[in-house]
């Protein structure tokens, strides 16, 4: 609702060009339809409830989710934890164009803060909860590469007293006759010796096993809950506008506020990169080329939602503390406009996460800009947003470059950027996640 009204203010309002006056004027001066543009891109808004995680908010599934996002041990090869692709330092990415753990990932490593917000998670929405999302990465064989039973039983032996003070007690995970190391299902394979030996199990130690593991992802999220972008240049300039000061307090320079008035207007990028996280959340076809590994053509969206309608861990599963899930219940998969679409990411801290796109196809913001003035080549499967429109040729590309760069605020604290000191996760292994030395 919020993009269409947002829209409609777009379209009614091309901006201005510059009277004599203002152009000498060290700053720009706004009209009332901008300005209600641009305050609806800042503040940042404070974090929203997590229904289907009971533990969200709770301390101690905070610091045992701190210890596990930083362990290698909870991966195949002892040396992939979550922070070998979401690097603190990076704003929680990788600076690759694909992500690298024991293998190569199909898709670039986005930020870690800014998908607190989200209804749906990853490039494809195939996930709708911080928690659920976990879950993928742990068991994906490019990834942490472990089994279903493989990552419980790591928790057990590395975290069970942390794990058991929050999430009362453990199965016997030690008797592996009952819990096979190996077991894991995998849907799409029946007959994957994995699934197999998944099949093999309980029904009720498959259910016990499937609880630590939702309970593992609930801690990851209660984690990440902390790392949320911080307050940036842009921020100030708006709260200094808000207080009555023209220049904004000097925050943004005269090229970053003439990227300001084209990304709210002319550009149209604010049509889909809105709100104070500057995205709408929704998923689009830009048409644009994919590089990296890509085995076979990528559905995006399309896959994405089917996906998570029928994911275990999803809001309607047994897992969920919730049973309130409305994105589910009105989420269609056969969209026609969800074929090859992606989900627009955050342009929080956007010049600290280069490359960029779903498989990191642009090395800088200014090829980023690039593309949106020429849209080169055509959609490799569906179509191309028919609301993409060449970009206006009176905008300058280091104008918007200079606008998204105000975008940048602080890291989290620093004792959120590294496993607490008592963990003793091995958090610096030799040689490269693959385990080459
Ligand atoms: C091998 C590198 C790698 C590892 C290890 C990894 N990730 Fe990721 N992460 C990625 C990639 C690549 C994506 C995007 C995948 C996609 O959309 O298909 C992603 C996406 C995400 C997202 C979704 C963000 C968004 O904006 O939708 C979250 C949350 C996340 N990872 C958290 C984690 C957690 C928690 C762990 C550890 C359990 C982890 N990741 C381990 C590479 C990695
Ligand atoms: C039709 C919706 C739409 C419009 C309009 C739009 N974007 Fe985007 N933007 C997206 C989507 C979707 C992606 C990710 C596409 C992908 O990877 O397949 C994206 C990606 C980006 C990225 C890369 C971010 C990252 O972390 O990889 C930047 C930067 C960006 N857009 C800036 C802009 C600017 C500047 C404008 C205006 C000139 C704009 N966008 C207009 C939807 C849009």
């Amino acid at each position: 609702m919020l993009c269409a009204s947002l829209m409609a203010a777009c379209a009614c309002n091309p901006s201005t060009p510059e009277s004599g006056a203002e152009a000498k004027a060290d700053h720009i001066q706004w009209s009332p339809d901008e300005r209600a543009l641009i305050d609806s891109l800042s503040p940042l808004p404070p974090l929203p409830p997590s229904p289907t995680n009971r533990f969200a908010d709770n301390e101690q599934a905070r610091d045992l989710g701190h210890k596990l996002f930083f362990d290698t041990r909870l991966s195949a090869n002892g040396r992939v934890s979550c922070s070998t692709c979401h690097v603190p330092e990076m704003y929680f990415t990788d600076g690759l164009s694909v992500g690298k753990g024991i293998g190569l990932t199909r898709r670039h490593t986005p930020t870690l803060m800014g998908p607190q917000w989200a209804p749906f998670l990853l490039w494809d929405g195939r996930a709708d909860s911080v928690w659920s999302q976990a879950v993928g990465p742990l068991e994906n064989p490019d990834e942490h590469g472990l089994t279903r039973v493989g990552l419980a039983k790591a928790v057990f032996d590395h975290h069970r007293k942390d794990y058991e003070a929050v999430f009362g007690p453990m199965p016997p995970l030690d008797d592996t006759e009952r819990f096979i190391p190996t077991a894991r299902p995998v849907p799409s394979r029946k007959s994957h010796p994995q699934n197999m030996s998944w099949g093999l199990m309980l029904e009720d130690d498959r259910k016990a096993v499937n609880t630590v593991v939702a309970n593992v992802g609930k801690a990851l999220e209660a984690y990440q809950r902390v790392l949320v972008p911080g307050p940036a240049p842009f921020d100030r300039y708006v709260e200094a506008l808000g207080k009555g000061d023209p220049s904004g307090g000097g925050h943004l320079s005269k090229a970053a506020q003439r990227g300001l008035r084209a990304f709210v207007g002319k550009g149209q990028c604010i049509n889909c990169h809105n709100t104070p996280l500057m995205t709408d959340m929704g998923f689009h076809n830009l048409g644009l080329t994919p590089t990296g590994v890509v085995a076979e053509l990528d559905l995006g969206r399309s896959r994405g939602a089917a996906d998570v309608l029928s994911a275990e861990f999803n809001c309607q599963g047994a897992f969920s503390d919730t049973k309130e899930c409305q994105e589910l219940r009105f989420l269609n998969p056969v969209f026609e406009d969800f074929l090859g679409a992606f989900k627009t990411p955050t342009l929080r801290n956007v010049a600290k996460t280069a490359p960029y796109m779903h498989t990191g196809q642009f090395k800088s913001l200014a090829e980023v800009v690039t593309f949106y003035r020429t849209l080169p080549g055509k959609a490799v499967i569906g179509h191309r947003e028919l609301v993409l429109s060449l970009l206006d040729r009176s905008i300058e590309t280091g104008d918007l470059v200079a606008f998204l760069e105000t975008l940048t605020g602080d890291l989290p604290d620093k004792r959120w950027l590294a496993p607490p000191p008592e963990a003793g996760a091995r958090l610096k292994p030799k040689g490269d996640a693959a385990g080459q030395p």
